[in-house]
Order: C-alpha cells, then sequence, then structure tokens
C-alpha cells in the first residue's frame, strides 16, 4: 500500500509541543536546542508521524527513533521517512510487543517512549475502514487489516448477550442489552450506516449533539483491537525498556484509557508495601516512576482541534530509586 493512497486523508496531531517536550524531559520545547539530542526514542503509535516529525527535529544525528504501528497505511508511510532518514526503525506491529521488538532490533533500553492513543483521523475518515457511523464501509475496525477479525465476522458469530457485555464495558452504554438485540437481528454486517441506523433506532435515550451511535462503535472497536489490554502490556513493559532518567508520555483520548495510566504511575510512583497478609515481612513494591505528570490541551488547541478537546497526556520519568521505604 502506497502512502499516496492515503494522503487524501491527513491527521492534525494532538498536544504536540507538549508531548516532544515531555518524551525529551524538557519544561518547554524553546529549552532544547535542535539536532541536539542523542539516544533512544520510541513513538509507539507513528500515525501520519507528526509526533515523531517534530522529534527528529530535536534528535542528533546519532540517535535512533523506533516508530510502531498495528496500521498498514500509516506503516507505508513511516517506511518512506524510513527511506530517507536512517535514524528512523519501523515496527509493524502492536506496541504490546515493545520490549520483543526492541530486542529484535538490538536495543536494551530507551530515553523516552510516547503514545498518541486510538484512532487517527485517516482510520475515521475513510469509511472502508469500518470506524466510521458517518461514512459508509463494511464493518471492519481493524487497525491491522492484515490480520484478526472483522467486527462483522464477530457480530455474526456472538451471542447477544456477549455483545451487550462488550457494549456495556468498552461504551459505558446503559442500553447495551436492547441495542445487542437490535444488532444481533440483522442480515448482515455490510454496512457501518446500516448497523449505526439500527443502533439509533434501538436506542431509547438520545443525546443532543451526539450520535447514539457513538458509544457502541467506540465499544466495539476497542474490543477488536484489543486496546485496552494493549495499553496495559505497553506501561507494564515501559518499565523494563526505559532507562534510568528515560520518560514516558501518553496521549488518550477517553476515561477507560486515562483512567489506566493515571493508576499506573501513581501505583509506581510510589514506594508501597504489597498488601499480602501472608506473609511476615511484606516485600516492598518498588518506585519505577517520578512524579506524575498532567498536560490538557490548551483552549486555542480545542477550538482549532475539536478532536483534541478529551485528549490528556501523562507520563513521569522513570527513576533509578528501586526501592523506597
Ligand atoms: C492517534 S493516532 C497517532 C497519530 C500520530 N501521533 C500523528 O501525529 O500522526 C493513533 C495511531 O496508533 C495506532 N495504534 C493504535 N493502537 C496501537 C497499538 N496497540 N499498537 C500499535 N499502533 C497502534 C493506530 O493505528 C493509529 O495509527
Amino acid at each position: 500500500m502506497s502512502s499516496q493512497d492515503s494522503a487524501e486523508f491527513s491527521h492534525t496531531t494532538v498536544l504536540l509541543d507538549e508531548t516532544v517536550a515531555m518524551v525529551l524531559g524538557a519544561k518547554k520545547l524553546a529549552d532544547v536546542p535542535k539536532s541536539s539530542v542523542s539516544g533512544v526514542y520510541v513513538d509507539a503509535t507513528f500515525g501520519r508521524g507528526g509526533h515523531s516529525r517534530l522529534l527528529l527535529e530535536y534528535l542528533a544525528d546519532d540517535a535512533v527513533l523506533v516508530v510502531f504501528d498495528k496500521d498498514p497505511q500509516a506503516i507505508a508511510v513511516a517506511d518512506e521517512l524510513a527511506a530517507v532518514d536512517r535514524r528512523v526503525k519501523v515496527v509493524h506491529d502492536s506496541f504490546a510487543s515493545l520490549t520483543d521488538s526492541l530486542t529484535r532490533l538490538g536495543i536494551d533500553q530507551v530515553d523516552g517512549l510516547m503514545a498518541d492513543l486510538g484512532v487517527s483521523s485517516p482510520q475515521l475518515d475513510d469509511g472502508a475502514r469500518g470506524f466510521s457511523f458517518m461514512r459508509d464501509g463494511t464493518v471492519d475496525m481493524r487497525m491491522d487489516t492484515s490480520r484478526g477479525e472483522p467486527v462483522s465476522a464477530w457480530l455474526a458469530r456472538v451471542s447477544a448477550d456477549e455483545l451487550a457485555d462488550v457494549l456495556y464495558e468498552y461504551g459505558e452504554e446503559r442500553h447495551s442489552r436492547r441495542i445487542a438485540r437490535a444488532i444481533k437481528a440483522m442480515e448482515n454486517y455490510d454496512s457501518t450506516l446500516a448497523l449505526a441506523e439500527t443502533i439509533k433506532q434501538a436506542h431509547p435515550n438520545w443525546q443532543k449533539g451526539k450520535h447514539p451511535a457513538t458509544q457502541s462503535f467506540q465499544a466495539m472497536r476497542i474490543f477488536i483491537n484489543n486496546e485496552l489490554g494493549d495499553v496495559d502490556e505497553f506501561l507494564c513493559q515501559s518499565i523494563d525498556a526505559l532507562k534510568a532518567g528515560g520518560q514516558l508520555a501518553v496521549i488518550s483520548f477517553h476515561s477507560l484509557e486515562d483512567r489506566r495510566i493515571k493508576q499506573f504511575l501513581q501505583k509506581h510512583s510510589r514506594g508501597q508495601y504489597e498488601e499480602d497478609a501472608h506473609l511476615p515481612m511484606p516485600p516492598i513494591r518498588p518506585k519505577y516512576f517520578g512524579k506524575p505528570k498532567r498536560v490538557a490541551p490548551s483552549d486555542q488547541e480545542v477550538k482549532a482541534n475539536p478532536r483534541a478537546r478529551s485528549a490528556w497526556l501523562r507520563g513521569a520519568m522513570r527513576t533509578d530509586v528501586a526501592f523506597e521505604k
């Protein structure tokens, strides 16, 4: 797939300067001279490379930037960048493979890890990908179209109860049971617009300014791409992947993700006793990260790019303090 196939779909990068500053461990980007930073960095969600391209401006000639994406169209764009910038190494895989993929590249630990979670605008804007309830396409929703099962195949075999559980858990959809029954009564899942209309008709409580299928589409997308499981893996592996002094910076777009990142950073930035009543001397939980940081987009950014309104950037520095009493 050539990146030209997707060139008509562009992505406006969210929290651009803030994320690159955080991953470089700087208060603001203006403090960092261009082309000055050596070391190894990771962009776990390349997309169209907005964060990567800005980070590369600050990296020195001998630095390395490893970029991940699940999406073959994003990878086509990343390959083009790697062809003209030898600092860039491309991994077509989930960021849940972080430490294994780094090992395969001969990299032990890195100086900075950034991720901008969720879907990109090109994925949403291309109806054929099946992510959007505004544009028609088959109900696919896979980020990695080279493997796995599209939502349409899953819907055809799942029970109404299992579907309702997914809508409730990943979409926080209060009317999950009746929506699931209506979806299961459909003849096929060839059309995102038909699916959205079915959900709309089954939904008893439309909110102004919000399509009634919003939460159900989010839920199916999160489920089919194992989004929360991948985020948990990534966060967990970031502990081993980051050097002491290395920086983690993660952008999330909904509360299910943001809560996980917040709780992960809280848990690992406090040295605490593990709660294990069976042990006479409970082991001490290591303190892996420094004080968690949180950044929201400016009003100006939200005005210019409404997609930024629900974004949160969180991160922290990997410390070398292993234990704290
Ligand atoms: C919000 S976009 C990133 C946009 C990017 N920062 C930019 O400025 O162009 C999220 C990207 O992450 C990718 N992605 C989502 N989950 C992933 C995962 N578990 N592993 C690898 N890539 C993932 C998606 O395919 C999508 O391209």
